[in-house]
């Protein structure tokens, strides 16, 4: 059974999982307007659809745990970037926060002593470890690239292996 304050840190999550799952989904939709970055475009959806497996998957335990996961209103993501980097650069300060936000529920839990809590939260420390650093490796290709469109050309072309290779290192 879930104690109080874990069941509503865990809804927070949820809202945080949900809002990151529309701030990448705001993202896919802006890219897949711009010229030439159909993989960047699949790049966002993807992850998009990733934040709400991430949701779904904290729903279903609060659940199953006794306690009453509860679906919470949404704030509006930001729409349009001023660049492919400027939307690159969101992502990553975006998981920074939301490892931040994992790191609050593991201390709620120890201080309720909710052991299963902790545990189930250890797959979340792993999930944010390889998207920092999937979201790092992109921004230093970005930054390398700069301006050059033959570099986007090729980050686009291999975005999707870079996600595969980053997740393998794993
Ligand atoms: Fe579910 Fe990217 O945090």
């Amino acid at each position: 059974m879930l104690s109080k304050k874990v069941q509503e840190i865990l809804n927070e999550q949820i809202k945080i999982e949900a809002e990151s799952s529309q701030v990448y989904l705001a993202m896919a939709s802006w890219a897949e307007i711009q010229p030439g970055i159909d993989n960047v475009t699949s790049f966002f959806y993807q992850h998009s659809e990733e934040e709400r497996q991430h949701m779904l998957k904290l729903i279903h335990f609060v659940n199953e745990r006794g306690g009453f996961a509860t679906i919470p209103a949404l704030s509006q993501p930001q729409l349009t970037f001023p660049s492919i980097k400027h939307a690159f650069d969101a992502l990553l300060k975006h998981e920074v926060f939301v490892s931040e936000s994992i790191n609050k529920c593991i201390d709620v839990a120890l201080a309720e002593k909710d052991y299963a809590t902790h545990n189930f939260l250890q797959w979340y420390v792993a999930e944010q470890i390889e998207e920092e650093a999937l979201a790092r490796t992109m921004n230093d290709k970005l930054e390398l690239i700069g301006d050059d469109k033959s570099g986007m050309y090729m980050f686009d072309r291999d975005i999707l292996s870079i996600g595969m290779n980053v997740a393998d290192k794993k």
